[in-house]
C-alpha cells in the first residue's frame, strides 16, 4: 500500500490551504476532500431545521445522515454556516462520526487530497505529505472581505477580522483535535505569496516525499 498518495493540508480559515488543496488533486487526478464543508454541512442543517447548535445528540444524528456525495459548497460557504460549524466542531462525538466518514475517503483509490485542521493529527496520521498553510489574521481577513464584497459586497473588514481571530482561538483552543501543525508537517506562510509561488513550493514538498516513499 505504500504507492497510495495521501496529501493532508491544514490551516486556519482562509489561509490558502483550499485553493491548494483544489489545484494539488487536480494536478495528481486525485479527489478531493474539503472536511470543512462535512462540518458546514452539520451546522447549516441544524440551522435550517431552526434547531440549537448546543446539542450534541442532534449534531450526532445530523452528522450520522450526512451524504459526502452531496456538499454543495455553494450553500455551504455562507459566513454564518462556517460559525455554526466551528461550534459544533467542538463536539467529540460528532468529530468521530465525520472522521470516521473522512478516513474512508482518504482509503479509496489510489489516495486523495484532504484538507481541514486535523488531517496531519488525527484523520491521516499516516499521510505521505502533511502541509501546513498559514498566514496573518491581517492578510487572511484582507483576503476573505475581497471574496465576499465580490459576491455580495456590504462586508466590513474589521468585522471579519474580529471573526477571524476568534474562529481562530476557537479551533486552536479546542480540548479534542485543536488546529495545530503535525510535527513533521511542511509549513508554507502564504502571507507574502502568490497562489503560483505557494503551489509550486507545496509541490515541491510534495514530489520530495513521493521520492521518498
Ligand atoms: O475550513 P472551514 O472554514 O470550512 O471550516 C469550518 C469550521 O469547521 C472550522 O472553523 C472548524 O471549526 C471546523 N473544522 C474542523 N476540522 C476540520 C475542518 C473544519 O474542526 N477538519
Amino acid at each position: 500500500m505504500t504507492n497510495l498518495l495521501i496529501i493532508a493540508i491544514d490551516g486556519p480559515a482562509a489561509s490558502g490551504k483550499g485553493t491548494l488543496a483544489r489545484r494539488l488533486a487536480e494536478h495528481y487526478g486525485l479527489p478531493h476532500l474539503d472536511t470543512g464543508l462535512t462540518y458546514r454541512a452539520v451546522g447549516y442543517a441544524l440551522l435550517q431545521s431552526g434547531l440549537p447548535l448546543d446539542r450534541e445528540e442532534l449534531a450526532e444524528i445530523v452528522a450520522e445522515n450526512l451524504d459526502l456525495g452531496s456538499l454543495d459548497r455553494e450553500i455551504l460557504s455562507a459566513h454564518e454556516v462556517g460559525e455554526a460549524a466551528s461550534k459544533i466542531a467542538v463536539m467529540s462525538t460528532v468529530r468521530k462520526i465525520l472522521v470516521e466518514q473522512q478516513r474512508k475517503f482518504a482509503a479509496q483509490g489510489e489516495g486523495a487530497v484532504l484538507d481541514g485542521r486535523d488531517i496531519g493529527t488525527v484523520v491521516c496520521p499516516q499521510a505521505t505529505v502533511k502541509l501546513y498553510i498559514t498566514a496573518s489574521p491581517e492578510t487572511r481577513a484582507r483576503r476573505r472581505h475581497r471574496e465576499v464584497d465580490e459576491k455580495s459586497g456590504g462586508s466590513s473588514y474589521e468585522q471579519i477580522l474580529a471573526d477571524i481571530i476568534k474562529r481562530d482561538e476557537r479551533d486552536m483552543g479546542r480540548a479534542d483535535s485543536p488546529l495545530k501543525p503535525a510535527t513533521d508537517a511542511h509549513l508554507i506562510d502564504t502571507s507574502e505569496m502568490s497562489i503560483e509561488t505557494a503551489f509550486e513550493t507545496a509541490l515541491r514538498f510534495v514530489e520530495a516525499a513521493i521520492s521518498e516513499q
